[in-house]
């Protein structure tokens, strides 16, 4: 059987009061409606048709291929939404799943059962037109109702606007999702007729399908996942219960969440065996998390990737790569281009930004590297900076291997310090220093000026 599925995004979502559309406010990195295209991907054995309207330009550019567009032009209600994707589906799909985009929670799961059930009683009766989902809740504000006869059977669903005194009770309702038989549906879809509302209500297909002898099946969802967001209020409420999936599935995958309720892991975000989330620690973006690292207590890593075996605590990592064995923290910043090789040492208070740091490197204390390569095996003593900005211009600094920098040394870019040199405490260092040479003072320069041996300094 041919699943296609139908996401209907074209609502304005005034209730968010916000200037950007409603299905693209994230939920854990990424936008609202991706999870339903995610759901979607997992259920359907096609690329998702997504109805579009509001804000359809937004939608289109952050979603690319992962969807077909199609646009509902004027908001006609959930049935002429559905109609829009006729022209592309028609004859591609035996069976039809409608969802939308600001339901978030649903999962494949659920969504396959539905199609499991539409795909056996369609099989049993090729009267079955769909298959439907309905949850049973005590505050049915807003919903339509599921109306039944005195078999048992679904006979239609009545809008809450719509519904009688004795309909308005009934605590058996729509969520709105539905698997249907693809040729019944297209052959129907136009004849909805026009509410009082001045919409075509999708939910007319039930009765439509019933009285014309057909039959309709229904199945109960899990309450949980068919609130829709409509308010700030529920996307925080969607937020927490997915963060908790997240973070159970990571914890089932063998790492350990030392609070779950204080931590946030973003849907993207990969993490390996052994490793320790501390209190605090929020994880973003395309991030990636070696084996047997510890992260936290309260650190925010987004866009990087951490090796195996790291320690980050207390820190900002950002846009950065930390190969294995590094530590980090308490109260270090990695920005934009930072990569340190393995081993690398950085204690607290250290900011390095589009650097490289080769395997060994120390930096202790309080220190600032921007646009520095720096070699193997280099200390930088507390207090370093590189001064890389002339105020107009960056400029790099070049660190060779086994150096020693000294405590509060400014190293003024563009510079390079040759491999095995040292700084003295305090230095000013604004002209190239050759290797193996101490330089010292303001501005640095070479003390006790010798001629070069050739030798590597021991201390160095
Ligand atoms: C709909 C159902 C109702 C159900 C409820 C569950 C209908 C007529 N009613 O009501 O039985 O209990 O959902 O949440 O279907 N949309 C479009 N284009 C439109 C209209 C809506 O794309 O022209 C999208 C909206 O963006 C939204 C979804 O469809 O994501 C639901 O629309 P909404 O107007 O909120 O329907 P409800 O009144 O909630
Ligand atoms: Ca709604």
């Amino acid at each position: 059987m041919r699943t296609a599925n139908v996401i209907l995004a074209a609502g304005s979502g005034t209730r968010m009061k916000s200037d950007l559309p409603k299905v693209l406010h994230p939920l854990l990195g990424r936008p609202m409606v991706a999870w339903t295209v995610e759901m979607a991907e997992a259920v359907g054995d096609q690329q998702p048709v997504l109805v579009v309207g509001h804000g359809k330009e937004q939608v289109k550019a952050l979603l690319g291929d992962r969807a077909e567009f199609v646009e509902q032009k004027e908001l006609l209600g959930t049935g002429h939404a559905v109609q829009q994707a006729a022209p592309v589906l028609q004859g591609r799909a035996d069976a039809v799943v409608v969802t939308y985009g600001d339901m978030p929670l649903l999962r494949a799961e659920t969504v396959r059962s539905l199609v499991d059930l539409f795909a056996r009683e369609r099989q049993a009766s090729v009267q079955t037109a769909l298959a439907m989902l309905t949850v049973v809740r005590d505050d049915p504000q807003g919903f339509g109702r599921v109306v039944r006869d005195a078999q048992g059977e679904v006979v239609r669903i009545v809008e809450e606007a719509d519904c009688t005194p004795q309909q308005r009770a009934l605590r058996e309702l729509n969520p709105g999702i539905y698997c249907f038989d693809a040729e019944w549906l297209w052959q129907n879809l136009g004849q909805i007729p026009l509410s009082a509302k001045g919409e075509y209500y999708l939910t007319d297909m039930v009765g439509m399908a019933v009285e014309q002898g057909r039959r309709v099946v229904a199945t109960p969802a899990p309450l949980d996942e068919v609130n829709g967001i409509n308010t700030r209020v529920h996307l925080a409420e969607a937020a927490q219960i997915l963060r908790y999936r997240v973070l159970e599935a990571h914890m089932l995958a063998g790492v350990t969440v030392v609070d779950p309720a204080a931590t946030y892991v973003d849907a993207e975000v990969r993490i390996g065996r052994d490793s320790v989330l501390l209190p605090g620690v929020m994880l973003e973006g395309d991030t990636q998390i070696g084996e047997h690292a510890q992260i936290g207590p309260y650190s925010r890593i987004v866009n990087s990737r951490i090796g195996s075996r790291c320690r980050v605590q207390n820190s900002v990592v950002e846009d950065t790569i930390m190969e294995d064995d590094c530590q980090i923290g308490p109260f270090g910043h990695l920005r934009k281009g930072a990569h340190l090789g393995c081993g690398v040492h950085m204690g607290n208070f250290g900011e390095v930004k589009n650097s490289y740091l080769a395997p060994g490197v120390k930096m202790g204390h309080f220190s600032y590297l921007g646009d520095a390569q720096v070699g193997e095996n280099v200390n930088i003593g507390a207090g370093t900076i590189t001064c890389n900005y002339d105020g107009a211009r960056k400029h790099r600094t070049v660190i060779g291997e086994g150096v020693f920098i000294g405590s509060d040394t400014l190293l003024v870019a563009p510079v390079e310090v040759g491999e095995g040199a040292k700084t003295g405490a305090g230095a000013v260092v604004t002209h190239d220093v050759p290797p193996h040479t101490v330089v010292v003072g303001v501005p640095a320069r070479p003390m006790n000026p010798k001629p070069h041996t050739g030798e590597r300094s021991k201390s160095a």
